[in-house]
Parts: C-alpha cells; sequence; structure tokens
C-alpha cells in the first residue's frame, strides 16, 4: 500500500472515540486546533517582546509580559488534549501552527513599548473573541467540557488585556 492510501487508515488509529457528532467533531476540533495556533503565537509574541522590549519601564513591561507568556504558555496543553479528547488531532509542527494561527506575527526589528503593550492588548482581545465563537460551537454541540473550560481561558485573557491597558496609560 502506499503512503497516501495508508494515511487514513493511520489516522483512524487516533480516533478517540466520542459521542459527539460528526460534524460538531470537525466544528469543534478546527476552532480549536485555530485557537492552539494563537496561543503558541502569542506566546512566542509575547516572549519576543519580553526578550526586545526597551525603555524606562523596562522591567515592568519585561516582567510583566513573561508572567503572561508562562500563563499562555500553560494553557496549550489543555486546548490540545481537548481535541484529543473530543475525537480529533492536532498540531504537530511549527509549519502547522503557522498554516492554522490568525494572530499575526511581529518580525519588526523594533517595536516601542508602547506599540508592544496595544498590539499585545488586541492579540488577547482577539483570542476572546474566538473563545466566544468555540463557546458556541460547543454549546451547540452540548461538549460542556469545551463550553466550560472556555470561560477560565476567557476571564485570563480578559485579565491579560486589562493590565496591558493599564500598563500603557500616561498617567
Ligand atoms: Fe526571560
Amino acid at each position: 500500500m502506499n503512503d497516501k492510501a495508508a494515511a487514513p487508515r493511520r489516522t483512524a488509529k487516533l480516533a478517540t472515540p466520542t459521542s459527539l457528532g460528526k460534524d460538531a467533531r470537525r466544528d469543534i476540533s478546527g476552532a480549536l486546533n485555530a485557537l492552539l495556533a494563537d496561543f503558541f503565537a502569542l506566546y512566542l509574541k509575547t516572549k519576543n517582546f519580553h526578550w526586545h522590549v526597551s525603555g524606562p519601564h523596562f522591567r515592568d513591561y519585561h516582567l510583566l509580559m513573561d508572567d503572561q507568556a508562562t500563563q499562555i504558555y500553560g494553557i496549550t496543553d489543555a486546548i490540545a488534549e481537548r481535541v484529543r479528547k473530543t475525537g480529533n488531532t492536532t498540531l504537530r509542527s511549527i509549519g502547522d501552527i503557522a498554516r492554522h494561527q490568525t494572530i499575526k506575527d511581529n518580525d519588526q526589528p523594533f517595536v516601542s513599548a508602547a506599540d508592544m503593550l496595544s498590539e499585545l492588548r488586541d492579540d488577547n482581545l482577539r483570542l476572546v473573541e474566538s473563545f466566544r465563537r468555540v463557546k458556541e460551537l460547543a454549546e451547540e454541540a452540548k461538549d460542556n467540557a469545551t463550553s466550560g473550560i472556555v470561560d477560565e481561558w476567557t476571564d485570563q485573557a480578559e485579565e491579560r488585556a486589562w493590565f496591558l491597558f493599564e500598563a500603557s496609560r500616561k498617567a
């Protein structure tokens, strides 16, 4: 059997049993995998800014961004495992992240501290939008666990956006 023909059989081995319908499984995993890619993209951007931030508030911002990056990274495993628990497969590589992410990378050689704060704030609020979509799909499918776990992620993203907003105030 050639490699192409063998692929569906190998994937079938990873089909975790689930009581969710086929459409729900596809929709929820699609939304969760996009979310996971965005978490990795935002994790790396937050670390990028942590490494490259400069200016009079260096220490505050450097530490704030590190705390946030740690929190973002800490959620990635739970997202990926929700995909596996609901009968699907998840991301496998940096390339896979790049193909799924909706949050844009920032490869600029210099970004001002103020621009870093506002970009991260907007990206975190974008995550909140994605959570709404995931929750809607999960509730439609009666996937209570996904619907419930998204609430905590939402609260944390809103908190990150709040901290970034307050830290960016001029006075
Ligand atoms: Fe560090």
